[in-house]
């Protein structure tokens, strides 16, 4: 393992409340600024992973550990996993009736560096943002998620990605469920995301598309809970052409 590395995960296995082992010894190093991308089948335990690293407590390590900027973050609460930077945009994002989206993104902020997050220069921010991923202004007042579409509720990850700027991005599926014209709009702001913060990905995705205006330093194929082959951005491609028939049979 290197000395620079952001992320590091340890021989790492996941069980669901302790009980379902899902992952099963897991190695990854991300660097600042790397773009990976994580394919597998259908509950392979993609999602899973995300979860984990992010620290919801139904995902239970049962060996192993996770380092960030070198910490051990294993036994870290999700919050403090956020405050250090890390960042999980989620496959089926959540309502939160009550809150408007622009209150949830400020008050996020806020907590993310514990400094005041003036409000105008915090409106001009998110405005910015928003006119990034073609959002209408209307739906900063709008409580978060609560009747979006599916792909509203996408871009308002993103949203927060780009008005959070974390150290490394977890991105479950944001490109699912989004018109052709909102894929592009979308990778654009993560594209904006990578070269504002130098800024690192790992990526969940069935689809190529997102990633057509992204450089793939690392693809991983997650078959069974296992890693089974990593390889570089090419390997996108030719899953995409072969599908996992090949990996499915080296498990
Ligand atoms: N809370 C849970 N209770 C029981 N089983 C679970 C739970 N969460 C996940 N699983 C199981 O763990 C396995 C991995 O699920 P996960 O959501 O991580 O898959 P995935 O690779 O993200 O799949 P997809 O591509 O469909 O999103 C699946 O078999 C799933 O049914
Ligand atoms: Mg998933």
């Amino acid at each position: 393992m290197s000395e620079n590395a952001l992320l590091q995960v340890k021989d790492l296995s996941v069980s669901i409340d302790n009980e379902l082992p899902i992952l099963h010894n897991i190695n990854l190093e991300i660097k600042p600024g790397e773009t990976h991308v994580l394919m597998g089948p259908n509950g392979a335990g993609k999602s899973t992973l995300g979860y984990t690293l992010m620290g919801n407590p139904h995902y239970c390590v049962t060996e192993g550990s996770i380092l960030f900027e070198g910490q051990d973050i294993t036994d870290l609460s999700a919050d403090k996993r956020a405050k250090a930077g890390m960042f999980l945009s989620f496959q089926n994002p959540h309502e939160v009736p009550g809150i408007s989206m622009s209150s949830f993104i400020r008050n996020a902020s806020h907590a993310q560096t514990g400094a005041p997050v003036k409000l105008l220069a915090y409106k001009k921010a998110l405005k910015g943002a928003m006119d990034v991923l073609s959002m209408d202004e209307a739906y900063a007042d709008r409580d978060l998620n609560v009747g979006f579409s599916g792909g509203e509720k996408k871009k308002a990850e993103i949203l927060q990605l780009l008005m959070l700027n974390p150290k490394l991005a977890i991105l479950d599926e944001t490109d699912s469920g989004l018109d052709v014209d909102a894929v592009r709009t979308v990778s654009k702001g993560i594209e904006e995301y990578q070269k504002k913060k130098d800024g690192a990905l790992l990526i969940i995705t069935h689809s190529t598309k997102i990633l057509e205006s992204l450089h793939v330093d690392y693809t991983h194929v997650l078959v069974k809970g296992n890693i089974v082959h990593t390889g570089d951005g090419s390997l996108v491609d030719e899953i995409n052409a072969n599908g996992f028939e090949r990996f499915v049979k080296e498990d």
